[in-house]
């Protein structure tokens, strides 16, 4: 088994991160407004939502009541090649945007704020990832979703953190060695789980990054009963401790799913809701980002996802700004790394969706 430290230069950049952004508090009777005015924009323009679980918990709400969509980012991708909607309006960041339009370019697919990007993407570009590419020729180049059109247009697999470790031990089983982007700590955790020769890029999560393992550990003294849930974006340290790891879909079911009253949840807190809404009874507690003197710009809240509310939201529809486009000529190579992943995907009958849903 080895792990091969990125041995490629120049480093990937330092990712600048947002401050969260404060939206305006509603009254409940302006935000019944917005939201009756979000329906009736949907209906008119046969529009669906597809959001992902980090969201605020009024989005994921109206997405499921308007017929919509609320998954991780495998299904989020699926779910847009099997709606006979016209337009996806997809409420989450960037690459899921990209990914929407790169798989269903004759719809429109619009997004409440085009900034909402992702430290990984941004940590990732695609300069310097060709470059790496080419240090490297004898690997299979395998990216994470979390990445730009142009980084998965010179990948040949495409995986999101709910598919990586099937379609990672298919080609290790088939002796392919792997480059590996941009997520380090989900890439190492891939390779110690198959033993698949793995040359990882620098990237990492500013969310997950943040978790701690040795404030966990207290945490976790505190409540022996918890069950501990894990993103595999998150550093080794906190991944040891975990009960579960694996993506948000595999940790809601968890919490659905195990007979424990409480968890410790290391990701992003907007999975809380769906989480509540499945298991209203249990206690959810956020994985501790630090402790005393803690200095984490984003802790256990995703600043990009939180670019995504009612406001904007009403403001695309509306408007029909902020449609996702993408150059034709990336989008044909990237849509073979992206629908690899799908097809493996549905022929080992692998779905990103909650059962039932
Ligand atoms: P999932 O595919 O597990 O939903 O993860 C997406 C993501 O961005 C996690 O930070
Ligand atoms: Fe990217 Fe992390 Fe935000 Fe997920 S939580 S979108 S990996 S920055």
């Amino acid at each position: 088994m080895t792990t091969q430290p990125l041995n490629y230069q120049p480093m990937p950049p330092r990712v600048q991160v947002p401050a969260h952004p404060v939206w305006p508090a509603l009254s409940e009777h302006e935000k019944d407004d917005l939201k009756q005015r979000i329906k009736d924009l949907l209906r008119a323009q046969n529009a669906v939502l597809v959001a992902h679980y980090y969201v605020d918990g009024d989005l994921q709400a109206l997405a499921e009541e308007t017929g919509g969509c609320v998954a991780d980012s495998l299904e989020m991708a699926r779910y847009g090649t099997t709606t006979d909607a016209d337009t996806l309006v997809v409420c989450g960041v960037r690459f899921m945007g990209e990914t929407a339009k790169i798989l269903n370019p004759e719809k429109r697919v619009l997004m409440p704020d085009l900034s909402a990007t992702c430290s990984l993407d941004e940590g990732c570009p695609d300069d310097l990832f060709n470059a790496f590419c080419d240090a490297n020729p004898d690997r299979t180049v395998v990216v994470y979703a979390n990445t730009s059109a142009a980084v998965k247009a010179r990948a040949d697999w495409m995986v999101t953190s709910g598919i990586a470790l099937p379609i990672v031990r298919h080609l290790h089983e088939k002796g392919e060695k792997i480059l590996w982007a941009p997520d380090k700590h989900l890439g190492r955790y891939v390779q110690q789980q198959t033993g698949a020769d793995i040359l990882l890029w620098d990237g990492s999560c500013v969310v997950h990054e943040e978790f701690k393992g040795f404030a966990l550990e207290r945490l976790k003294r505190l409540h022996p009963e918890a069950a501990i849930l894990v993103h595999p974006e998150s550093p080794e340290d906190v991944l040891a401790q975990a009960d579960v790891v694996g993506s948000t879909t595999a940790l809601i079911k968890a919490v659905a799913d195990m007979p424990n009253d409480e968890f410790i949840v290391a990701t992003d807190d907007g999975i809380f809701w769906k989480m509540h809404q499945l298991a209203p009874g249990k206690k959810l507690i956020s994985a501790p980002t630090a402790g005393v003197g803690a200095t984490c710009e984003s802790c256990a809240h995703c600043p990009w996802m939180a670019k995504n509310a009612l406001q904007n939201l009403e403001q695309v529809l509306r408007t029909g700004e902020n449609a996702i486009d993408v150059d034709p000529a990336i989008r044909v190579d990237a849509v073979r790394s992206i629908q690899r992943m799908l097809d493996f995907a549905a022929s080992h009958n692998i779905s990103g969706a909650l059962p039932g849903r």
